[in-house]
């Protein structure tokens, strides 16, 4: 999300006549765009500042800038003198960039954290930055009404709003156009996109399975995918709108956060495990094959041993192909904060951590192993890090699709159901889908061998 915001940033300034710079030292403005969601988030942005901080005791004229969802927590504190912050600016106030840049100019520091009910920088065209002109974001939503108790994001990024239908099908028409073949829809909550039209009276909104297929309709050879899901409003009709288009990514990432009634209910999740279970159901019987991805917390306020094994248990029934997993961070004004305690010790927090990691890496490499054998459409979307080398290169050759040339580039790509694949390719290209046949796997990528020409994505 916050490299999506990044571009909406970077379009506004360029928009204003500014251009990247070619490194820090050569920059009048360095912005960074933070998190809060954990602490360990906020420590690295403390890092990145002392950084810019060297910089400006060098060149007195840089402008340093803190922007997002620190900024929005930590307001005018960020500009106590010795900080040399110049610039604080919240999620909702980009547009005023340029006027603030202007006024530190006057020597005067600038702040604008108003979180706004409407902004959702929809007539913005982001500037892609770092992007392998394959797959991007679009930002169809901002901010949240959910209150989960352990979330900053609600406080930071503020109310939840949707953002015209028209403006994110023309942006998703304009980078397919382009040459980019993977479109993710992105939102704190996308399952409540909701749109009213304005001048249509009381007339039905548009909902996040219509933008869905709006989406998906621009072009078969464009994939979708979106990302986060609540499990509470994932409906069937998003399920159905995903099996009846192709292009539609066979996956859905679904934070559970944890896999035990007592501990959602004090998450105020406004789920249970019932529930989670039901909806993982309802996915495997609507797109099977759908993989599914989450988020845990570990050691959430007043988890006992029981708590935590119930989430062991519901990772195994649901059989994860993969998770973001935490320690719970408790972050300073959110409900739990304010009414539950943070009393699971740091080190039974790390030690259930630590538990769901090595369960979750079993599940990624079975889930994976799964995987042996079959046939993939791979979205090409460049050369692989690492070369494939040792026995996954000689069992490439044996199987033939090598004559032996060890200069064949390694190329990487992902699955529908978003695994990395790679496998080596005289002649894929970014954006060009080829079938690859699994011959190994990891627990983080799967290799194998290309069947059949690249079907070139490039329009
Ligand atoms: N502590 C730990 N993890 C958190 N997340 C959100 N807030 C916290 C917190 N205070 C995690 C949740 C969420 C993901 C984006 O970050 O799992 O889904
Ligand atoms: Fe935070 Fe919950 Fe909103 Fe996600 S849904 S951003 S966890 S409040």
């Amino acid at each position: 999300m916050n490299v999506a915001d990044s571009e909406v940033v970077a379009a506004i300034l360029e928009e204003a006549g500014y251009r990247p710079a070619k490194d820090i030292h050569h920059a009048d403005l360095i912005f960074v765009n933070t998190c809060s969601i954990r602490e360990n988030a906020e420590q690295r942005v403390w890092g990145r500042l002392d950084l810019f901080r060297s910089e400006k005791r060098r060149r007195k004229n840089v402008t340093i800038g803190v922007l997002g969802c620190m900024a929005e927590r930590l307001k005018e504190d960020l500009l106590e003198s010795d900080r040399l912050v110049d610039m604080v600016v919240g999620p909702d106030a980009y547009r005023e960039l340029p006027k603030l840049i202007s006024s530190v100019d006057t020597g005067h520091k600038a702040v604008n954290v108003l979180l706004s009910r409407e902004e959702t920088y929809a007539d913005i065209t982001p500037v892609r930055l770092e992007s392998n002109r394959v797959s991007a974001f679009i930002s169809i939503m901002r901010g949240c009404n959910n209150m989960c108790a352990y979330c900053v994001v609600p406080y930071t990024r503020g109310a939840e709003r949707s953002r015209d239908p028209e403006t994110i099908v023309s942006e998703a028409r304009d980078i397919f156009d382009k040459g980019y073949r993977e479109v993710t829809l992105l939102g704190q909550n996308v399952d409540s996109y909701r749109y009213f039209e304005e001048g249509h009276g009381n007339s039905s909104p548009v909902m996040f399975h219509h933008l869905l297929e709006m989406v998906a309709g621009i072009d078969p050879r464009l994939r979708v995918r979106f990302s986060t899901s609540h499990p509470k409003d994932l409906s069937d009709e998003v399920l159905y709108a995903m099996a009846r288009h192709e292009n539609i990514c066979r996956h859905i990432h679904l934070p559970v956060q944890s896999g035990s009634s007592t501990v959602l209910e004090r998450m105020n999740r406004k789920y249970d495990r019932e529930w989670y279970l039901d909806r993982i159901t309802a996915i495997k019987r609507i797109i099977p094959g759908c993989a599914v991805s989450t988020d845990i917390i570990a050691g959430f306020c007043g988890e006992t041993e029981e708590e935590h094994s119930d989430t062991l248990s519901l990772m195994r029934e649901t059989g994860f192909d993969f998770a973001y997993m935490f320690k719970y961070s408790e972050r300073p004004g959110t409900k739990a904060a304010r009414h539950l305690k943070d009393d699971v010790p740091e080190k039974i927090k790390t030690r259930r951590l630590n538990e769901i990691i090595a369960l979750q890496n079993l599940l990624s490499s079975e889930s994976k192993k799964d995987d042996i054998g079959k046939v993939f459409e791979v979205l090409v979307e460049g050369r692989a890090k690492k070369a494939i080398a040792g026995k996954e290169a000689a069992s490439i050759m044996a199987s033939g699709s090598d004559s032996g040339n060890n200069i064949i580039p390694t190329m990487m790509g992902r699955t529908s159901g978003n695994k990395v694949v790679v496998f080596r390719s005289k002649d894929a290209q970014p954006g060009d889908y080829v079938n690859v046949k699994i011959t190994s796997a990891t627990s983080a990528t799967l290799t194998g061998n290309t069947m059949s020409d690249p079907v070139t994505g490039r329009g």
